[in-house]
This record gives C-alpha cells, structure tokens and sequence, in this order.
C-alpha cells in the first residue's frame, strides 16, 4: 500500500500533518507522538517580530468543539529560526511553516527570512487582519489574495500553501484568485467566527468578544469548502476542520484533498494524528485501493 503523496512537488510519506497552532512547533508533542511518523508538522503562526496575542480569557469550550482568540502569540522568526528549526530536522518529515502579518510587508520579511532555511514548504494565514484595509481578514477580498500571493512567490523559494478563511461568501472565489496569485496549494479551513456569552458573569466568554469556532462541529462545512475548493482549482488542496477520526479525514480526501491536517483533535487526543494514518491504512486494505492519490476527489 503507497501512502505517499506528492503536494506541490514535496512528497510526504503519508497524507497526514498536524493544523497549524494545535501542535506548538512539534516539542511539545514530541513525548507523545513519534513525530517520525507524520507525514508533515506544520508549525505555530510566526510573524516578522514577537506578538504577544490577546487579553485572557482566550479559549472557550463550544458543543462539539472549541473558541479560541489567542491572537497569534508567537516567538518572531528569530528565536523561532534559532530554536524551532533545529528542533524538527531531527526528525524524518517534512517542515511547514506558518506564516502571519498585519500587512503585505510583514509576511514578506518572514518568507524572505525562511528562504534560505532548511524547511520545505510555507503556509500562508490570510486569516490575520490587514491593517491597510480597514482589519478585514487578507484571506476575505479575492483582491488582496491574488496580490499577496504574487508578492510573497516572488521571494519565496519553497512552495507556498495559502491558507483560506472559510468565513467568506464564496469560498471558490479565493481560491481561484490563490492559484491566480501563483500558489502551489491550498489549504483550509481556518476557524470560522463565533461568539459565546459566559451568562454567569454576563460577559463575552472571551476577552476578544469573537473566536474562532474549530472541532467536530465545523467539519461538514469544512468538507462541503474542501469540496467546491476542489471543483474550482486544479492545485492541490490540504483539507481540515474538525478531524478526530480517519473517516472524518477520509471524507476530505473523497472530497478532492490530497493530504489533510488535525488540529483540536490533538488537544483531547495526542495521539489523534496516529490514529488517523493507521485507519487511513486500514480502510485502505478493506477497500482495495493501493495508493492514496487514487482516492483523491473520487466523490464527484
Ligand atoms: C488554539 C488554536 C490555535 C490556532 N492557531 C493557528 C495559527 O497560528 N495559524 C493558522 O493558520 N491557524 C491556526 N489555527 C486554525 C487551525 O490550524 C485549523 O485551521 C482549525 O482549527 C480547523 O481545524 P480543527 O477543527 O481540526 O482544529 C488555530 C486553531 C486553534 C484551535
């Protein structure tokens, strides 16, 4: 059985990594999950300086997942290239990075800043609010996608997976103006926009008033996103939201993903990764198929 996929030139030896912000930059996950075993680690966000994210509360529990609002705290590039780097090239898989801004600039000094490292793909959060465009998020004016996207292949020398905000009207939209912009793939979904009110003490359950919504209750929306993302674009896609199981990951690879990511599943379960690559295979065996790339998109 071939669980090797091929995402944009860089062969994984399974088609599972782990969502970005839900895995630190892979130590603290280290004692649990035999990070060998992964078929990519995608990392924390990291922007150009420290951030120190937002005022607590940050997290809230919803039915059927979770709210965060951390505000992407992060180290900056420079501890993360001293620290965080070493750290996962002692394991035997492959290096996505994370990468956030408050404007074009911002990202581009990181990308310029990882292109001589040794990781080997980059994952855009369009996610992050553009401070020259009134806060809206990068990733929900098709516009400032392809712009962006074009900037950043410019000096980038990895490929680059533009990672899609699902809180757009027309998710096809953005990722026609991703592969516009010359991306090498997509990914998404990202957390969709919530808000909880603590009726206790009658305030926002977190400091930020609005969260993002991941966990089991996103994943339909995220399927039917992955789904119209594959329709639309002839790159490949990463699919996520709401993993906890290999059939939850199943459903996006039918769906047109070439290789998913599970991000909240990792906080109840550190060993959900795991999990998924060995159901992957076992439905693999039940089902005759001997390479994963043949399950891609079958759903139509
Ligand atoms: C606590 C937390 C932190 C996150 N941080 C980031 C981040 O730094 N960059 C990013 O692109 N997405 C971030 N995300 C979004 C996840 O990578 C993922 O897109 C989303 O949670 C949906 O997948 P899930 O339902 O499996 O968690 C974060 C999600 C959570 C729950």
């Amino acid at each position: 059985m071939d669980m090797r996929v091929n995402i944009a030139g860089v062969e994984w030896k399974n088609p599972v990594t782990v969502a970005s912000g839900t895995f630190g930059s892979g130590a603290e996950y280290a004692d649990f999950v035999d990070l060998n075993q992964l078929g990519a680690v995608t990392t924390k966000g990291v922007a150009n300086v420290p951030w120190k994210g937002n005022s607590t509360p940050r997290v809230a529990e919803v039915y059927g997942g979770m709210m965060n609002a951390i505000g992407l705290q992060n180290p900056g590039i420079d501890l993360f290239c001293e620290r965080d780097i070493p750290f996962l090239k002692q394991f035997d898989t492959k290096i996505i990075v994370n990468v956030c801004g408050h404007a074009p600039e911002e990202y581009l000094e990181v990308v310029e800043r990882l292109a001589d490292e040794p990781i080997d793909m980059m994952e855009i959060n369009i996610s992050c609010p553009n401070v020259n465009a009134g806060f809206l998020a990068f990733g929900q004016d098709a516009h400032h996608v392809e712009k962006l996207t074009g900037q950043i292949k410019k000096i980038a020398k990895q490929p680059i997976i533009m990672k899609l905000t699902p809180n757009v009207t027309d998710i096809t939209e953005i990722a026609k103006a991703a592969e516009a912009g010359g991306a090498d793939a997509v990914s998404l979904i990202n957390t969709l926009t919530g808000m909880k009110i603590d009726v206790n003490r009658r305030t926002f359950a977190v400091a930020n008033k609005t969260g993002g919504v991941s966990g089991p209750a996103v994943h339909p929306i995220a399927v039917r996103m992955v789904y119209q993302a594959a329709q639309a674009v002839q790159i490949p896609i990463i699919g996520m939201g709401g993993i906890c199981t290999a059939e939850d990951a199943l459903e996006f690879i039918l769906a047109g993903a070439s290789a998913v990511s599970v991000g909240t599943a990792n906080f109840h379960n550190p060993r959900a990764t795991l999990d998924v690559i060995e159901g992957i295979e076992a439905y693999m065996k039940k089902y005759g198929f001997e390479s994963v790339k043949d399950m891609v998109g079958i759903v139509r």
